[in-house]
């Protein structure tokens, strides 16, 4: 079975953001969608409760139940029924954990660059985003972390785990030393752990509430990501042994936006879809080292060094002296990349590549990029 085997043609008979936004003569590798066929376990569970007329209002603990036998059985991660509830979308779910733990004016700690939706998420509703850098490897500062914990004002700190867009995959000791940190500053650590499925084969992703010293932490989290459900809204709040009472706290309406096909369709895709995700984690690492080895050959400017979170690329074009990358790639080499400066204002010689797409896409996406450089130069 390959999973990224779709044609260009078969893709763009899709409505989506991904390959409808472009003109059609643009290769999309931007927004974090997957070029994949719906899983069958995924189609089966939709088609069912459709011939049922299954089209009300969720109801019961399904999906929660089918996160805490994933936790288990992939990450040794055993968690109590209380501690997780359903929420709606995950960043919805984390605005209404923001909601509960923060006040307007407080500050809340994200690693830049990061996923723009974290910068909106706080600065648009009334908190003040505070962006510590990550350090020039992608991982997390902590002296830096430590010293924006320390101001009176902060009281949350948003990670992203694995990381979007550098695919940086946390360590224990790392979210440890976090976690101490935050509980050490009075301040609340949440972790949107939507990639968490995601990391290449030999990488153990490291959940957030697998740290002991990270109980307080609330985690959100959906198969949204891992199975390309983006269409079917629903997530999770996840607690921390102590963090259960956020759960109580949380804003009327916190799970509202999770819609009873988007809680059939993740329960589906948790309970049977371990085997297909697994094949996207070695098809998407492959993809990685294609990336490099085309990168290396043809745009020998562009420095990538593949991380094993996610299926996004984190590629720096300072070296070819383009006024902004993003744009001479889509203008010039008719390819759609993530633009760096949305994931933060220092980034904006960087491009995120979407590689959850076949070969064949990514090996004429790079052609183009090298192409578009050499028009440039003639
Ligand atoms: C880190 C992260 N969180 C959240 C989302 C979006 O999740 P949702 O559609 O459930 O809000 C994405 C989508 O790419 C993401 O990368």
């Amino acid at each position: 079975m390959t999973i990224f085997s779709l044609t260009e043609d078969e893709l763009r008979q899709r409505q989506s953001l991904k390959w409808r936004t472009y003109d059609p003569d643009v290769l999309p590798l931007w927004v974090a969608e997957m070029d994949t066929a719906v899983i069958p376990a995924v189609r089966r569970a939709l088609e069912e409760a459709l011939d049922n007329g299954d089209t009300g209002y969720p109801h019961g603990t399904g999906y929660a139940d089918a996160y805490r036998a994933t936790a288990s059985s992939r990450w040794g991660l055993e968690l109590a029924s209380d501690q997780v509830r359903r929420g709606g979308d995950v960043m919805n779910a984390v605005l209404c954990v923001l909601e509960a733990v923060t006040n307007p004016g407080e500050g809340v700690v994200i690693t830049a660059p990061v996923y723009r939706p974290f910068w909106q998420v706080t600065g648009g509703y009334r908190r003040r985003t505070v962006p510590v850098p990550l350090s020039p490897a992608g991982r997390l500062d902590l002296d830096a972390l430590a010293e924006a914990f320390a101001a009176d004002d902060v009281t949350a700190f948003l990670l992203c785990s694995p990381h979007n867009p550098t695919g940086t995959v946390h360590t224990a000791e790392e979210l440890a030393a976090v976690a101490e940190l935050c509980d050490a500053n009075g301040v609340r650590l949440i972790v949107d752990e939507i990639h968490a499925w995601l990391v290449d084969p030999g990488t153990t992703f490291v959940p957030t509430l697998s740290v002991p010293a990270a109980q307080r932490a609330v985690v959100v989290v959906s198969a949204g990501k891992a199975w390309n459900l983006a269409a079917f809204k629903a997530g999770l709040y996840v607690a921390g042994r102590d963090a259960v009472d956020v759960l109580d706290a949380l804003p009327p309406l916190a799970g509202q936006s999770t819609g009873h096909l988007g809680s059939i369709a993740h329960t589906a895709a948790l309970r049977h879809g371990q085997e297909w995700v697994d094949q996207v984690c070695v098809e998407v690492a492959a993809n990685k080292q294609l990336l490099s080895d085309l990168l290396h050959n043809l745009v020998p400017g562009a420095r990538y060094t593949p991380q094993p979170g996610t299926y996004l690329a984190w590629v720096d074009c300072t070296e070819l002296g383009l006024a902004l990358p993003v744009r001479h790639f889509l203008e010039t080499g008719r390819v759609a990349f993530s633009p760096g400066r949305d994931f933060s204002p220092a980034h904006a010689q960087f491009v995120r590549i979407n590689l959850a797409a076949s070969p064949a896409l990514i090996t004429r996406a790079v052609e183009r990029m090298a192409s578009s450089l050499r028009r440039q130069a003639a």
